[in-house]
């Protein structure tokens, strides 16, 4: 906190450091100790620094921001008598108490994926009449397609006349990925940042797009483009919603799950080579509706393991400014290969193909035995995912390493399975693993094995 003061003789630059310290509600900068410690009613963590050389006069603000956030895993969060969906995101006591001593009715702009407002609209309109809330319901079409700048600006418009409070009413985004990434970006976007709420209702969002900070949609034919790096202020996670998605979005989900196993987690990636298929077949209830709470089950460990494992990646990288990040694996040659073949792979189909080949790098290298790559691959096909595709070409492998070593400091930064649950980043895999691997993976795989749940 103390001053600094600097003086260069060759440059002839001065520099000094403030801390900045608010005394009866005015911000002053400071630099020595003893006007603000006895005086100050808080002392910021930010610091100013001023540089005068001869030149000019600069000053660098260092503002640390904090994000926080929860993600909870509950049930029934429809069900009237669960108020985690309009009261969950409150962590200060007196501020919960307030509300629900005062009588002013909640209000809440809520955006649904319009497939799941099909299935879930009647529970929901249900549960916010329960708590009298003065609600919009938006209901859209949020697909990949609509993925859009014009998706987001259409929610806004709404946002904007049903006119919110943006500090204590937030948005409330019901539905897959894609809902809940354009509807993060608009309400990021909405009066600077307004707090929004992820309820996710794919395997795939419950275990990666809603743990994160991520939002974003489609631009210049790109994936993502255009995004901000603002998480929610809480997301809420019901598997109940998983009983109605679609066989094949489960397995969607379930390759990203297993990214994480390969990753870090032997024990998530010997649950899901054992209940792979049955968590496929039962869309993850099973345990959910016959056991409870219990913790113990396929189906709760599963996703708790996988959340975990994500947000100890996350949270110390939220803005992804350190790029060797082994929640990339899988996404090295995915991202060209699903906008070379859209829209006939889905997401985790494409990633999964990624990692399909990286284990056969892996194993190319001495990283993976061959006993090991079998049963990755194994387990993979008993989840009916896809281990190999004529479009990802030795062409479109290498193309997409370039572009990583474009974008990614001069350095490929390849996350590789070393055993099974652990993994390195590696950036100087040859060209000739590369193309061995590649080989081995056509010759394998090429006649895909047959998936089927049947032992
Ligand atoms: N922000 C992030 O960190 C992050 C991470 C991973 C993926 N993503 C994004 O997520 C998107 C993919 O998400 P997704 O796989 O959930 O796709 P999605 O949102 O397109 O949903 C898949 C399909 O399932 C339907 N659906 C959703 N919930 C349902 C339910 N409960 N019952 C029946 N049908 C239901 C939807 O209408 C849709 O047709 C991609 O755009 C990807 O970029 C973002
Ligand atoms: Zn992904």
């Amino acid at each position: 906190m103390g001053k600094v003061h600097l003086e260069d003789n060759d440059t002839k630059e001065k520099k000094t450091e403030f801390s900045l310290v608010r005394v009866k509600g005015t911000w002053r900068s400071t630099m020595g100790k003893k006007d603000n410690k006895d005086t100050a009613d808080c002392v910021s963590a930010a610091k100013l620094y001023e540089s005068i050389t001869e030149k000019c006069t600069t000053w660098t603000v260092v503002s640390p921001i904090v994000f926080t956030y929860k993600v909870t895993e509950t049930q029934d969060l429809l069900d009237p008598s669960n108020d985690t969906l309009l009261l969950g995101h409150i962590s200060e006591p007196q501020e919960l108490e307030d509300i629900k001593k005062s009588n002013k009715p909640i209000k809440r702009f809520v955006v649904v994926d319009q497939e799941v407002y099909k299935i879930y609209g009647p529970k929901l309109t249900e549960y916010l009449d329960a708590y009298n809330v003065l609600y919009k319901i938006l209901a859209l079409p949020t697909s990949e397609e609509n993925k859009s700048m014009e998706m987001a600006l259409k929610i806004l418009e709404e946002v904007n006349s049903f006119s919110l409070d943006r500090r204590t009413e937030p948005i409330i985004a019901i539905g897959g990925g894609v809902c809940l990434d354009i509807v993060g970006l608009a309400a990021s976007l909405y009066r600077r940042r307004t707090p929004y709420i992820r309820v996710p209702t794919t395997l795939l969002s419950y275990i990666d797009a809603s743990v994160g900070a991520k939002t974003g949609v489609n631009f210049a034919n790109c994936k993502n483009k255009l995004g901000t790096y603002i998480p929610p202020t809480a997301a809420f996670l019901d598997l109940s919603f998983i009983k109605t998605v679609p066989r094949r979005h489960i397995a969607n989900g379930l390759a990203e799950m297993l990214k994480m196993a390969l990753m870090k987690d032997k024990g998530l990636f010997e649950l899901l080579e054992e209940h792979g298929c049955m968590l496929l077949d039962t869309k993850f209830q099973v345990d959910n509706s016959v056991y409870g709470r219990k913790r113990l089950q396929p189906a709760s460990q599963a996703t708790h393991i996988a959340i975990m494992t994500m947000l100890e990646e996350l949270a110390p990288n939220l803005w992804e400014d350190d790029l060797n990040r082994l929640v990339d694996f899988g996404h090295l040659i995915s991202p060209a290969l699903e906008m070379k073949v859209l829209p006939s792979l889905l997401h985790g189909e494409a990633v999964n193909i990624d990692m399909s080949y990286m284990v056969y790098v892996s194993n190319e290298i001495g990283l993976l035995t061959e006993e090991e790559k079998q049963r990755v691959i194994t387990c993979m096909v008993g989840m009916e995912l896809p281990v190999w595709h004529e479009g990802c070409t030795m062409e479109l492998i290498q193309k997409s390493l370039q572009d990583r070593l474009a974008h990614s400091g001069g350095l490929v930064r390849m996350p590789l399975p070393v055993g099974l649950g652990q993994a390195e980043i590696f950036n100087n895999t040859s060209c000739e693993i590369l193309h061995r691997a590649y080989e081995k993976w056509c010759d394998e795989l090429s006649i895909s094995p047959d998936s089927s749940c049947d032992p």
